[in-house]
């Protein structure tokens, strides 16, 4: 590709140091599409007769069916995949016409180009497979219309909630990270083919006819940009890991529920796994899976940004290490999801003992001091007044509905007149229905932000 300066090649421990085959030729159907749009732009610009460019464009769909059908595979001494094509279509088209097609583009224009065409796949297949799981959680959600669970601060009870109003959170998080994606896309969606090294393209060849050939929206408004920039790989990246962190969490909840403490679900057989030698284990393997590759996620992000600091402008070798991160992200993300899904789907929640916690923990001490202030009672006096009812149930070593008129009337007058009002709020189904603003966890709320979400999804 360069021999004429030199008068050696290079060294075989170079060879091995730049080789890139190994990661990059999955890029190669797409440098063979751009390779497509870039011979018909020099045939735009007089430079293929009409013979040249179908007899161009001809072998090189020969050579796209064999790369996609696997028939053909880098060789053991190409550098990296454009190289390898590039001597294919010698072989193939033979020197004279094969040599015409490497005029006016440049392997720094090629390589960020065809960055952006296979993060833009990627990123398409990853948006659908989040929006299956936020189906899931949504079903999940609407098959549990009225079911009470603990809400948590703190890991600590703090207010019942429903069980659907709690899977919408991670359904909505992760509706975000889908439109995180969507958003990028017209960021991604500038080709930078015509760059050419840095200084853009000559020759009269069109970078606007090569960008609508291959699906982007335009091409980039600054050759230097173009080929240095890689900043919509560590965006990619950084949804990726904004991904794994959202999935974690979620993951994360499901270890603790699935414990013989919370006991709030069991896990399907076909997405739980078993112990080589307690034969009594159910292990929450795809969770703390989700939990570990979130790290791995973070680790891709972190390393392509290390990457790219400092370097200065244009094309500097160093962005050949832009590729694995985000190909492992992608990877990661794709393998991840279909099971992680399986698992959410197949959860089965213990609807009762989420019921018999809800109420647990004195979690309705806050609709005492919300009754309180329905009564006229400031409400830092209501707090003070809840807060000593718990302090005198934990004395008795009962619960808020069980102390009695004696005690609520010694902790505050308005109580004292009439307990059985107080009482009738210290439900967990009156405390949720009683959060009826829009956002609540209010039955009727929360059917209505079930649609909402999915008339989100759908626009999406
Ligand atoms: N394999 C290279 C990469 O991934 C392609 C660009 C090479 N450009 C160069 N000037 N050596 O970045």
């Amino acid at each position: 590709m360069w021999g004429g300066r030199f008068a050696s090649g290079p060294s075989a421990a170079l060879a091995a140091l730049s080789k890139s085959t190994q990661f990059d030729w999955r890029l190669a159907p797409h440098d063979v599409r751009a390779s497509m749009a870039h011979a018909r732009v020099l045939h735009s610009a007089g430079l293929l007769t009409d013979e040249q460019l179908a007899r161009m464009l001809e072998v090189l769909q020969g050579i796209h069916d064999d790369v996609v059908s696997g028939a053909l595979q880098p060789a053991d001494d190409d550098e990296d995949v454009h190289g390898a094509l590039e001597r294919v279509l010698l072989e193939r088209a033979g020197a004279d016409l094969g040599g015409r097609l490497r005029a006016g583009r440049s392997r720094n224009d090629q390589i960020a180009t065809l960055l952006r065409m296979h993060l833009r796949t990627e990123a398409g297949a990853i948006r659908a497979q989040l929006l299956e799981l936020v189906e899931v959680l949504a079903a999940t959600a609407q098959a549990h219309p009225t079911a009470a669970m603990p809400g948590r601060t703190h890991l600590q009870h703090a207010q019942p909630v429903l069980l659907a109003h709690h899977l919408l959170a991670h359904a909505w998080a992760l509706l975000r990270d889908v439109e995180r994606f969507r958003d990028w896309d017209a960021r991604a969606a500038l080709s930078p083919y015509g760059s050419g090294a840095l200084a853009g393209s000559s020759l009269g060849l069109d970078p606007e006819a090569v960008a609508a050939e291959l699906g982007f929206a335009g091409s980039v408004p600054n050759s230097i940009d173009g080929t240095a920039s890689r900043d919509v790989a560590a965006e990619f990246a950084f949804v990726a890991a904004m991904v794994g962190v959202d999935l974690s969490r979620l993951a994360e909840e499901v270890v603790l529920w699935a414990t013989k403490e919370f006991g709030f679900v069991a896990l399907d057989d076909a997405f739980s796994t078993g112990s080589s030698i307690m034969p009594q284990k159910k292990n929450p393997d795809i969770a703390e899976l989700a939990r570990g590759k979130a790290g791995r996620l973070i680790g891709d992000l972190t390393g392509l940004l290390a990457t790219l600091k400092a370097l200065p402008l244009a094309y500097n070798r160093d962005l050949q290490e832009d590729k694995e991160p985000v190909f492992d992200a992608a990877d990661t993300l794709l393998l991840l999801l279909p099971a992680f899904t399986g698992m959410v789907a197949t959860l089965r929640f213990d609807t009762a003992r989420l019921a018999e916690l809800a109420p647990q923990g004195f979690s309705l001490a806050t609709d005492v001091a919300d009754h309180l202030v329905r009564l006229g009672v400031p409400f830092r006096d209501a707090h003070e007044a809840a807060g000593a009812a718990v302090r005198r149930c934990e004395e008795l070593g009962c619960e808020l509905d069980e102390l009695p008129d004696a005690d609520l009337a010694a902790i505050h007058a308005k109580l004292g007149e009439d307990p059985a009002g107080v009482r009738a709020v210290l439900t967990v189904e009156g405390s949720i229905a009683s959060r009826d603003a829009r956002g609540g966890t209010a039955p009727a709320r929360v059917a209505e932000q079930l649609a909402e979400l999915r008339a989100a999804a759908t626009a999406l």
